[in-house]
């Protein structure tokens, strides 16, 4: 399974940036190593879609309803994600968490329905500052993806697959800060998540080796190589450096 350089530009980005995604996908036509994917506001994404077609760059959404439709204002279902043309979601960043009050469990939802609409999934973990100075954040991490995984749907419907699920560990101290987790923090929590969704989930065997385990939080060109050079780091979510294709180039070469 390749690699995967995500970038999240979070709620940034108007019609002038788009032409950003045009410089990235000159000087990275063909990545071998990595897939590409970026998930602007969903403003741009059918945009940026038609911009992206038939490149290497996958498009993706920040968010989808958990209802197929409905009477949900301002809300954007995974089948609206789809018709604009992405084929991945990130799904529970802590942004989200913390502004929409999203649940783990809101959160499940969620991501069986953008399961059930062909929508890979890119679920955020991670804790926060004060659950990592008080030792909890294997414990917190632990109990995110026990809420939203267990008894998640088998592989013969649409449970998860490499293919169609990856999760990213966002300390959320590190999000935004300029302060990247150190690598003994990343590959501490890296190896506890490979071991978790093998061990608990019956992700067995190459599924649960082969489902890519993404970190995020204050990746730039400048620490890429480090963090990717560490055990169970299949590649990053980035918010900030993506919004630069120089910057986000930059780290897709360096995985
Ligand atoms: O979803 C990625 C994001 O939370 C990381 O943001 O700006 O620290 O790379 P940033």
């Amino acid at each position: 399974m390749r690699k995967l350089a995500a970038g999240n530009w979070k709620m940034n980005g108007t019609s002038e940036d788009l032409d950003e995604i045009l410089t990235l996908i000159a000087a990275h036509p063909a990545p071998k190593q990595c897939e590409m994917l970026i998930c602007p506001p969903a403003t741009l994404l059918a945009r940026m879609a038609e911009k992206a077609a038939g490149s290497a760059l996958q498009v993706g959404g920040q968010d989808c309803h958990a209802a197929p439709s409905g009477a949900h204002t301002g809300d954007i279902s995974a089948e609206m994600l789809r018709d604009a043309g992405a084929n991945w979601v990130i799904l529970g960043h802590s942004e989200r968490r913390q502004d929409h009050q999203e649940t783990d469990q809101m959160i499940r939802a969620k991501m069986m329905t953008a399961h059930d609409h062909s929508l890979a999934v890119i679920l955020c973990v991670g804790e926060t500052r004060a659950e990592r100075e008080a030792g909890r954040a294997l414990e917190v991490v632990a109990g995110q993806l026990d809420r939203v995984l267990t008894r998640y749907r088998s592989d013969s419907d649409i449970g998860c697959r490499a293919e169609n699920f990856a999760i990213a560990y966002e300390p959320v101290w590190a999000i935004g800060t300029g302060l990247t987790a150190s690598s003994t923090e990343i590959a501490e929590v890296h190896s506890f998540i490979r071991n978790h969704i093998s061990k608990e989930f019956g992700i067995l065997g190459a599924t649960g080796r082969a489902i890519r385990l993404l970190y995020g939080g204050s990746v730039k060109p400048s620490n890429a190589a480090e963090i990717f050079a560490l055990p169970n780091v299949d590649g990053a979510l980035v918010g900030g450096a993506s919004l630069r294709a120089s910057d986000f180039g930059a780290i897709v070469a360096a995985l």
